[in-house]
């Protein structure tokens, strides 16, 4: 029997049969064109997830109106033109075994109208929390209107063949500004209590209810805490859920969050798995229809001990389905050290802020129709030199592929610069990836080669077809005075040294690694002093983990000096330098760290590629960037070689 049988049990939503108990969640991809309409690019990626065994997938949200729509990234069903393509989707996600609900959208006062040319809408004219905008007021005419506006959006979906409805009415949009106290100040039917409050949700779905067949399924996705000092709270979230069902809501989809707690909202490395678990527990405790609940949930175990203990019906699951579309048939196959773990990095969320949607872990998204593996007609001898994110990607690919692949690392263990990179508190499974990747490389039969630098002599004597390029960046420590002659370390020495580096630390430059590397000496018991030349900590980093880390350093207690500059480095000292002010020498520190400059590292390439046909380099070596990069260009040059 399977170690997961709860999670691998069918269920019956009204008129959906979902075979398993997992939920893909709606999540904007920015693969439809300007329009709204859907691309091939957009079917490709959800055909993917279909055949990687979820229950069923929710579309991500789509407009049922111009004026709510958030960017010209974000699908429309506001008009019949956006049927045809709508039916190529889900025939296709049937033909493949799958089911889909659509997610029925209005961002109300959170639509940009930078794209859309519209003034932005709400119960009440109070600004955007994230961009400020000031809505404009709707009237109870207008909102009649977008309540038919839910339903023909309704009546469209059922036309092009979705399963069911979700209606979103969590996280700020429209619905959400309407149910909260913090976004409505109406005085007419539409405001007040809860009750009132909840009168344009129920509507909607009483719309709907009226046009749809009898027991199609209508969802609504609520924030039950908004986790805001004036929002929702979960027991007034329960009096809505009570509203909703008795309105005819098949079941409800437990969130949190509106755009001002919205580093809460995607759950990042610093927050708990399963940390909305208790919300959905809250409402499931109320209503008779069924749950299902989001927030972090990556571990199989975790996901069937939540249906076990009846805290909910069905698992949502986001960037877990993001980063290995194929995870639930894994999971079934009890295969759990091949799933691509997300690692709950947020680069995803903050991808879609200004074009497609793109993942740390996973670079075929967008291309899944493109990027096969195919076997190679003519076999090459290639080496990949440096065992990092790009090596193992490149490696594996091209092993995979039929190529005969080796692997030359320096040191005496794989992973490169990342294996650094999960050394700061929370961030453990981006060691979990990495070891996914060296497993991966293993299972593709690269052979791996330990302690071996490459150099020009030992390449030609090699006299491989192709070489991968992929040692690193040149690591260079950043000039400050007296910083050598006074034995400053760089970001890595002190990861892997914090044992002996005495009590007091300065770390130069608050930058990502050294705000992490702060992070990382506070709870090894350090007392750190962290300086930074901009304004800002933490630049560079994704916005979800910067907001988290600077959290975590102001609380610890850690001396912060932002808008300052070192200008000396002395003996146990620093001289630093606050704009307009005198210079002022912090003294005491047992060790000083200094920042170090990730920089374009081709010398190799330049010494070989006069014998070697074909040379690629790639990743930190071509230019110092993320993991992302990285393991993307791995992966490209895997399939093009
Ligand atoms: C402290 C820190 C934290 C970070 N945090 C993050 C993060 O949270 N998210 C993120 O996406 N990125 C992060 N990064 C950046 C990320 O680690 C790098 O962008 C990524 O590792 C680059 O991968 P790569 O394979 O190109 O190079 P590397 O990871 O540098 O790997 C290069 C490998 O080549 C080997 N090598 C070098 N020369 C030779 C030679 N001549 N012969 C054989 N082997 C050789 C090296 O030993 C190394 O193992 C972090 C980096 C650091 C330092
Ligand atoms: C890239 C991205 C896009 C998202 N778009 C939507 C959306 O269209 N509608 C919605 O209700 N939630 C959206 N979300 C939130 C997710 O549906 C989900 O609630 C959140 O990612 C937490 O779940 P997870 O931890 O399983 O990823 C999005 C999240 C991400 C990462
Ligand atoms: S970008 Fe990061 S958080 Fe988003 S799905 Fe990929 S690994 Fe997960």
């Amino acid at each position: 029997m399977n170690a997961f049988p709860k999670l691998f049990s069918p269920f019956q939503l009204g008129s959906l049969s979902v075979k398993n108990r997992m939920v893909m969640s709606p999540m904007e991809t920015h693969l439809c064109d300007t329009e709204g309409f859907v691309t091939e690019e957009i079917i490709a990626y959800y055909k993917e997830r279909a055949v990687g065994g979820v229950g069923y997938i929710t579309l991500e949200n789509t407009a049922v109106d111009p004026v709510g729509r958030v960017n010209d990234g974000m699908l429309c069903i506001h008009d019949d033109k956006y049927i045809p393509g709508l039916k190529k989707l889900t025939d296709c996600i049937h033909t493949a075994g799958g089911k889909i609900v659509i997610q029925l959208s209005h961002a109300g006062k959170e639509a940009l109208p930078y794209f859309t040319g519209l003034k932005p809408v709400a119960p009440s004219a109070i600004p955007s929390p994230l961009t400020k905008e000031m809505p404009r007021e709707l009237t109870a005419e207008e909102i009649r209107d977008i309540i038919s506006k839910f339903t023909q959006g309704a009546v469209r979906a059922i036309k092009a063949g979705f399963d069911g409805v979700e209606i979103h009415m969590a996280h700020g949009y429209l619905v959400n500004q309407f149910l909260s106290p913090e976004s409505n100040m109406r005085t007419d039917d539409y405001g007040g209590n809860t009750a009132r409050r909840s009168r344009f949700a129920r509507e909607i779905v009483e719309g709907i209810r009226m046009h749809a067949p009898k027991d199609y399924p209508v969802i609504c996705r609520i924030s039950a805490d908004e986790y805001t000092d004036t929002g929702l709270k979960l027991e007034e979230s329960s009096e809505i859920a009570r509203i909703l069902e008795r309105a005819g809501t098949s079941a409800l989809h437990v969130s949190a969050c509106n755009y001002a707690s919205a580093f809460y909202n995607i759950p990042c490395y610093y927050l708990e798995e399963g940390c909305f678990v208790h919300l959905a527990a809250g409402i499931k405790s109320v209503v008779k229809i069924p749950v299902l609940v989001v927030g972090r949930i990556l571990n199989p175990t975790m996901a069937e001990n939540i249906l076990q203990e009846n805290k909910a019906d069905l698992i949502v699951l986001g960037r877990t389905l993001i980063a290995d579309p194929h995870y639930p048939n894994k999971v079934k196959e009890e295969r759990l050290h091949d799933i691509r773990t997300c690692i709950s990095c947020n680069r995803c969320i903050e991808s879609i802020s200004d074009k497609r949607l793109v993942c740390t872990v996973n670079p075929y998204i967008g291309k899944e129709d493109r990027c096969r593996t195919a076997k190679t007609t003519k076999p090459k001898k290639i080496l990949i030199v440096g065992g990092g994110p790009a090596g193992l990607s490149a490696a594996q690919v091209l092993s995979d592929r039929g190529h005969t692949v080796t692997l030359w690392e320096k040191e005496s263990q794989l992973g490169g610069n990342f294996s650094y990179a999960s050394l700061a508190p929370k961030k453990e499974l981006l060691g979990k990836f990495l070891d996914y990747l060296i497993l991966q490389a293993k299972k593709a039969n690269v052979e791996i080669h330990l302690n071996t630098k490459a150099t020009a002599e030992s390449i030609k004597q090699f006299s491989p077809d192709a070489v991968v390029l992929a040692h690193g960046a040149k690591d260079v420590p950043v000039e400050i005075s007296g910083a050598q002659k006074n034995g400053a370390i760089g970001v890595k020495t002190a990861f892997l040294r914090a044992n002996s580096l005495g009590n007091n630390i300065a770390i130069v430059g608050g930058g990502p690694e050294g705000c992490e590397l702060a992070d990382f000496l506070v709870s090894n018991g350090k007392k750190i002093t962290l300086v930074e030349m901009r304004r800002v900590l933490g630049l560079g980093l994704v916005a979800h983990p910067r907001y988290h880390v600077c959290e975590r350093l102001k609380k610890t207690g850690t001396q912060l000096h932002i808008n300052t500059k070192v200008v000396e480095i002395g003996h146990h000292s620093i001289v630093i330098n606050r704009r307009r002010e005198a210079d002022q020498r912090l003294d005491g520190f047992d060790t000083i760290v200094i920042p170090t400059l990730h920089q374009t590292n081709t010398a190799l390439t330049d010494q070989i590629k006069s014998f070697v046909p074909e040379v690629y380099t790639i990743g930190d070596a071509a230019e110092g960037r993320t993991a992302l990069e990285a393991i993307a260009e791995g992966v490209e040059t895997g399939v093009k070689l």
